[in-house]
């Protein structure tokens, strides 16, 4: 242990109310949480304490201006009871890159990981043992300077809470192109992990589920031409046997289930082409008979399978995946790795030191 984190376990544990088998996401929360401050330019009082509310000043920069980052990722459990990260450190990467897009300062990355150590190997009872359930991580790093000004905050906190998910098992989703609204431009904010991204995307995608879509296609903001990202996810094709995705370009999120796949897919043989991809080509694949497969990646899903995408007036129907398609084949490997049962040649998985025991 490089650091000197302070450990106050909660005096009453939340798990016995918990029913495994019956998780809604988002909504449960494990027994302790890690805290940090940013203080005089430099991280202080790192701290494990009870999960619970803490008060902030109504002048909270992060409230008015946005300064304000987050992570998502997982952990799991192998059948005999290793907790188990996933390539932490790229997301303690990419939540310095967004921080930085923000202004906002770095976090020691070696911190970060440690304090995932300390509090998932402290809550490791919260991780579900049933298969595709995980312990889903949320850290996040916010401005907490009090006073109204455009200006980038002299103060912040880096706090990290877990709690446990179900498998995640979502239907095939239907998909809508977006021609009105934008994720994300060149320029903008759209490969930092950023709240104020997803604020933005709430009234686009409340008007497409109203419209009978799951999701939305984002396209381009220039021209509405080049393909951009799914929902909350990467999008992958399968074209004429090769596997593409919008090469990222400022403006689409560097997913790290979309790096995994890379790795997987070049050492299964794929052919993967990672660059522009235009709307008009998805609809030319499609009606050629050459798109075969369509589907979002990330964290929560790993694969959600496209049933079919709309653009303009034409609905593009999509066959359902089976054992052997590239969604399938991908999807089993993440699930396998984070399982313990395919063998972790790639050193992806970072066992869980129990560092402190609850
Ligand atoms: C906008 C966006 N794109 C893509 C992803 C997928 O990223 P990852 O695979 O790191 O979960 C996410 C989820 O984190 C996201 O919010």
């Amino acid at each position: 242990m490089k650091y000197n984190i302070k450990v106050t376990k909660s005096k009453e544990s939340g798990l016995s109310s918990v029913d495994f088998d019956n998780i809604p996401f988002g909504r449960v929360f494990s027994d302790h949480m890690f805290t940090a401050d940013y203080i005089d330019g430099e991280w202080t009082n790192f701290e494990i304490v009870p999960f619970g509310p803490f008060s902030i000043h109504p002048a909270c920069l992060a409230l008015h201006y946005g300064q304000a980052v987050f992570e998502g990722m997982k952990a799991s459990k192998t059948a005999d009871g290793q907790a188990l990260l996933m390539r932490p450190e790229m997301h303690a990467r990419r939540i310095n890159n967004s921080a930085s897009r923000l202004c906002m300062p770095d976090f020691p990355e070696d911190l970060f990981v440690e304090a995932l150590h300390q509090l998932i190997g402290l809550d490791e009872a919260w991780i579900p043992p049933q298969t595709g359930s995980a312990l889903y991580i949320r850290p996040f790093m916010f401005a907490n300077g009090e006073f109204i000004g455009v200006a980038p905050s002299d103060t912040y906190k880096m706090m990290i809470f877990t709690g446990p998910v179900g498998p995640y098992y979502p239907k095939p989703v239907r998909l809508i192109a977006e021609e009105e609204y934008v994720r994300a431009v060149k320029g903008g904010v759209g490969e930092a992990k950023a709240a104020g991204n997803y604020g933005a995307s709430l009234l686009p995608a409340k008007k497409a589920r109203e419209a009978g879509y799951d999701q939305i296609l984002w396209l381009d903001g220039n021209e509405f031409k080049y393909i951009q990202e799914v929902g909350t996810m990467n999008i992958f094709f399968v074209i004429d046997d090769t596997v593409v995705t919008p090469a990222t370009d400022g403006a689409i999120l560097k997913g790290i289930t979309r790096d995994s796949f890379f790795h997987i897919l070049r050492d299964k043989g794929y052919r993967l082409e990672e660059r522009p991809i235009t709307i008009d080509e998805v609809v030319q694949a499609h009606n050629a008979g050459k798109l075969t497969e369509v589907f979002g990646a990330g964290t929560a899903a790993v694969v959600a399978k496209v049933s079919d995408l709309t653009y303009r007036d034409q609905e593009m129907v999509l066959p359902p995946l089976d054992e052997n398609s590239v969604g399938t084949i991908l999807k089993r490997e993440i699930d396998g790795l984070r399982a313990g049962t395919i063998v972790d040649t790639r050193n992806w998985m970072v066992p869980v030191s129990k560092m402190v025991t609850a």
